[in-house]
């Protein structure tokens, strides 16, 4: 290694996929393992989380070693190891979070506690070969558990505008999948469904809650059973029952059309309201193709958004917020508690 170059080992287990990375001076991968859960959680069409912290245990150990070797590095080549601490399942973060600690303890390394949707936002930076963003930035963060609008006004540095009031929109579509019968995770399966069908079958509702930088998707995921019930009346929430007779395809084009409808809007309005040079949009549902083919169409600012591979989970981009953290100075003790409610823009006590 030469001068002030760092290695960083990530760790993320925040929800389903038990991830490790080793990560180049904050941008470079040299390893991404990330081993899904999908599959056991899809028997309960949701994540059922003791079921996740079990496979946790019994996955970490192989997805760390995996990380190291793939990346040609023992833990003496290591600087430090970053682990997510929050936000996400208590359960699940735990099992990252002890074998990092473990890991630091054995090698004398400092450990560092990482912010998840930090994390999200730095998968950006892990895009090598397009220059750094520039800053102020406007930031929608989109997952599973998310769905907020941060102002980075430099690195490190956050304000929260708004975020959801109800569901996350990755969760609406999680939950409008069930409803539709369609595979967990749903985003990937909505998105699928809604290549064959029409945006405009339905109208459904935009809450567009006017003044405020806030989201809520309850009254168009209650707009969705709504039409499912009407030609389903029997339909309890399941992914067992195939559905003949249900306009799957266009259910699922219209409903997706208002998610991205509002998330792009409001983010572009956003954006000009405080001057962002670019914007930057993460998380799981940033793998959505017509919500990235809608930013790119209707934004007049850069639009950053991570490759495919780096939108759902991993410890790469836990591992590039360790960078910038350990070069800051952060540096936290092995003690410290998981947080699984942790605000991106609070500091942890
Ligand atoms: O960021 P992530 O992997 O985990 C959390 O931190 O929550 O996001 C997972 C979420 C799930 O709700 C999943 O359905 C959604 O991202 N997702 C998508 C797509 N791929 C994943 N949503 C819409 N379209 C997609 N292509
Ligand atoms: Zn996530």
């Amino acid at each position: 290694m030469g001068r002030g170059e760092t290695r960083i080992l990530g760790i993320e287990t925040s929800c389903d996929e038990t991830a490790a990375s080793v990560v180049e001076n904050g941008r470079f991968i040299r390893s991404n393992v990330v081993a899904s859960q999908a599959a056991e959680h899809a028997v309960y069409g949701g994540i059922y989380p003791e079921v996740a912290s079990r496979i946790h245990v019994e996955a970490i150990y192989s997805v760390v070693s995996e990380a190291l070797e793939t990346a040609h590095a023992g833990l003496e080549a290591i600087d430090a190891i970053a682990v997510t601490r929050g936000p996400g399942l208590a359960g699940s973060l735990v099992v990252g979070m002890n074998m990092a600690k473990g890991l630091a303890l054995a090698a004398n390394l400092p450990i560092l506690g990482i912010n998840h949707l930090e994390a999200h936002l730095y998968s950006i930076w892990l895009v090598e070969d397009e220059p750094e963003p520039e800053f102020p930035l406007l930031a929608l963060i989109v997952s599973g558990g998310h769905t907020e609008l941060v102002l980075m006004e430099d690195h490190l540095k956050y304000k929260r505008l708004g975020g959801t009031l109800d569901d996350a929109a990755g969760e609406a579509f999680d939950k409008v999948a069930r409803l539709l019968g369609l595979a967990y995770p749903g985003g990937p399966a909505v998105q699928e469904a809604a290549e064959k069908g029409d945006p405009k079958a339905f109208k459904f509702p935009r809450a567009w809650l006017e003044g405020t930088w806030d989201f809520s998707f309850s009254g168009l995921k209650t707009a969705v059973l709504r039409e499912v019930r009407e030609r389903q009346p029997e339909l309890k929430a399941g992914v067992e029952a195939p559905r003949p007779g249900l306009p799957i395809a266009d259910i699922s084009a219209a409903f997706q059309a208002a998610v991205v409808e509002v998330l792009v809007v409001k983010t572009l309005e956003a954006a000009k309201d405080h001057n962002a040079k670019e914007i930057l949009v993460a998380g799981g549902v940033s793998a959505n193709m017509p919500l990235r083919d809608a930013f790119e169409a209707q934004s007049k600012l850069p639009v950053r958004m991570p490759p495919l591979e780096l939108c759902t989970d991993n410890a790469a981009m836990t591992a590039a917020v360790g960078h910038r953290r350990f070069g800051a100075g952060q540096r936290d003790a092995l003690d410290m508690d998981v947080l699984p409610s942790w605000p991106l823009d609070e500091k942890p006590s």
